[in-house]
């Protein structure tokens, strides 16, 4: 089984995108049984208001007939670093974030989604661009590309 947590700062817009997404392709390559697939924020202050999916990743989500159920935010834990294979964020700033939370990235768990695609970039966040369909192609491209890394 493969652990795969996305990140993200809030964990309403892009990791639960790149979450059920990635649930997707996964179905669509006969994958599933291999992959145990969450997400998880940098900040607590959407867990401490028990938000759930960003009505525009909702409507993008159903937009793009990809299934998903509620996921109400949480933040990423030390435990989360130990438990999980791959720690998928969104942006450099995920990173940096991720590491302050779990400590120094000494197992090399921890990646930027689209550094596996050939143009190595951030996910604009489109809580503050709107543009969750620039969101969604960003996402489909990274997680066909770490999934081509995965090589199963
Ligand atoms: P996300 O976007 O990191 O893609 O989930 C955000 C969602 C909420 C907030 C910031 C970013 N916020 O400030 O509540």
């Amino acid at each position: 089984m493969i652990k795969v947590l996305f990140v993200c700062l809030g964990n309403i817009c892009r990791s639960p995108m790149a979450q059920f997404v990635f649930r997707q392709i996964v179905e669509e390559r006969g994958l599933s049984n291999n992959f145990e697939i969450d997400s998880a924020a940098t900040e607590s202050y959407n867990e401490m208001c028990h938000a759930g999916i960003y009505y525009g990743t909702k409507e993008l989500l159903k937009t793009k007939r990809i299934p998903f159920e509620e996921h109400y935010s949480r933040q990423i834990r030390k435990r989360d670093y130990e438990y999980y294979d791959y720690i998928i964020a969104m942006d450099d700033n995920n990173i940096r974030d991720i590491q302050a939370l779990t400590g120094p990235d000494i197992k090399h768990k921890t990646h930027r989604l689209l550094d596996f695609t050939a143009q190595p970039r951030n996910i604009k966040d489109p809580w503050y661009t709107g543009n969750f369909e620039e969101a969604y192609q960003d996402i489909v491209e990274g997680c066909n590309a770490f999934l081509d890394y995965i090589n199963l």
